[in-house]
């Protein structure tokens, strides 16, 4: 797909991964819509895109909302016309242990809360099958196709201290390659992006130093990927019409 004045929105685009994936695509002269829970954060990022003269759409969404997602579309369609490019990316952490046990008198200390769990699951597994499911019926009504790129994680093989994510994450895998299944009739592709450790506020903010080189030993890279490394695969699946079905790693070479 040319995106030349296609029509892309990226969830949870005001920070981290969406606002670099948002800025490639303006750069590559699409018309992008904005959608994020902050509103300060969407209004920051729609305010540094016009600047540099891109034509924006900025909405504030709650991906696990339907009705904050029916929304969403809907302003897009009036706005722009139907949605060619969907980057399905907004998510959050609240990591911790399934079990906490003391050591020393074998006591539980503490256990994954029915919160932390449900959380995890309504934004980053049901805010994606809500965002894709929007995206793929204004596409397929359009008859114009399109291309809907789900953001995994490679903590979807099973990351310990993960286990609402890494469900999460492997609960979009799966959902990618069987849309891309269902969705072809429809001239949709579907392909999606699991990114290792990239520096983003998400990695960077509850991480300490020593945590940090602890991680960066085990890339084999030496080092954390950068947004533009995950923006530059969001291009490269959009442009190349023979990429579907598949969910590409893109970590430095980590194995979780
Ligand atoms: N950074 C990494 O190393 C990494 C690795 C693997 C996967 N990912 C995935 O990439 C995506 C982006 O991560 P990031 O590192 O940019 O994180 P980030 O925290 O920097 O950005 C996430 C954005 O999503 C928004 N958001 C949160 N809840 C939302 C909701 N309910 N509705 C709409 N927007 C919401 C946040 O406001 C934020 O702007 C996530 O799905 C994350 O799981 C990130």
């Amino acid at each position: 797909m040319d995106l030349k004045g296609k029509v892309a929105l990226v969830t949870g685009s005001g920070g981290g991964l969406g606002r670099a994936m948002i800025t490639a695509f303006a750069g590559r002269g699409a018309r992008v819509v904005v959608s994020d829970i902050n509103t300060g954060l969407v209004e920051a990022t729609v305010g540094a895109l016009k600047k540099d003269g891109h034509e924006v759409l900025g909405k504030v969404c709650d991906v696990s909302n339907e009705k904050s997602v029916e929304e969403l579309y809907a302003a897009i369609g009036e706005r722009f016309g139907p949605v060619d490019v969907a980057v399905l990316n907004a998510g959050i952490l609240r990591d911790g242990l399934l079990i906490r046990v003391n050591r020393q008198n074998g006591r539980l200390k503490g256990k994954m809360s029915l919160e932390q769990w449900q959380s995890v699951i309504d934004v980053n597994l049901t805010g994606v099958f809500l965002t894709g499911r929007e995206a793929a019926a204004q596409m397929a009504e359009s008859q114009k196709g399109g291309v809907i790129i789900p953001i995994a994680s490679v903590a979807m093989h099973g990351n310990p201290g993960q286990t609402n994510y890494s469900a999460a994450k492997a609960g979009v895998a799966a959902m990618t390659k069987l849309w891309a299944q269902e969705l072809s009739r429809f001239q949709i592709r579907v392909a999606g992006i699991a990114p290792g450790f990239i520096a983003t506020e998400m990695v960077l903010k509850d991480m300490n130093q020593q945590a940090l080189d602890a991680w960066k030993e085990k890339i084999p890279i030496g080092r954390l990927g950068e947004p533009h490394e995950i923006a530059d695969t969001a291009l490269f699946i959009t442009e190349n019409d023979l990429v579907t079905g598949v969910v590409l790693e893109i970590s430095g070479g980590i194995k979780i």
